[in-house]
């Protein structure tokens, strides 16, 4: 149960990594295989994944997405710290339900067992998804509708204790380290009954 939490805790947003520690595909394939045990509404399992490993793909995905709103004077990733794979997420419209609860247990059961294995990422939902069904050519019932960048992280992220509810904005420190309020329980806690 510690290990758990703990993982909990580790598992957090990370926009910075080291670009030499490659993902493989077949690891990114073993990520993307853990979805199948989300829970899925009526079981419909309508997400469909796509595995980006290539150089070429990898720079092209890259400039469509954005990083780290909060941070307005950041670009994202530079160079030798950008996504080594991503998971290209995608809703098959064909499939009748609202494939939003699914996404978020199944992203969330990948960016689980990546922080196990000494790796992280970030879910980024700000991109065109014109231009992401274009860059890949998907047919129209495939619907973009998350991106999971993944790497070795290589950038600290603390957790701290919001100051008030309107206390969610994330920020870096002078050292590059990534602070990320949250709210306190007693924040959380609507009544007990
Ligand atoms: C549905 C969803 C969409 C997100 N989209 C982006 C995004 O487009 N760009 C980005 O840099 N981070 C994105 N994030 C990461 C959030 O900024 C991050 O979860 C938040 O700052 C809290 O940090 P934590 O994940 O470490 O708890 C997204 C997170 C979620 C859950």
């Amino acid at each position: 149960m510690e290990q758990l939490t703990q993982l909990m805790k580790d598992c957090r947003s990370y926009r910075r990594f080291n670009e030499k520690r490659q993902i493989t595909e077949a690891e990114l394939e073993e990520l993307a295989g853990l979805a199948r045990y989300a829970g899925s509404a009526r079981n419909a399992q309508p997400l469909r994944f796509l595995l980006v490993t290539s150089a070429e793909y990898r720079d092209r995905l890259f400039p469509l997405l954005g990083w780290a709103g909060y941070l307005t004077d950041w670009k994202g990733p530079e160079p030798g710290e950008r996504p080594t794979a991503y998971i290209v997420c995608l809703a098959d419209r064909g499939i009748t339900g609202d494939p939003a609860f699914d996404l978020g247990i199944a992203s969330q059961n990948i960016l689980l067992a990546a922080t196990a294995r000494g790796l992280g990422g970030c879910r980024i939902a700000s991109f065109s998804r014109a231009k992401v069904q274009e860059l890949f050519g998907l047919a129209e019932n495939l619907d973009p509708i998350l991106v999971i960048a993944l790497g070795e992280p290589a950038e600290e992220v603390v957790i701290e204790r919001s100051s008030d509810p309107s206390d969610i904005k994330y920020w870096r420190d002078g050292s590059g380290v990534h602070h990320v309020p949250k709210l306190g329980i007693e924040d959380l806690i609507g009544g007990r009954f």
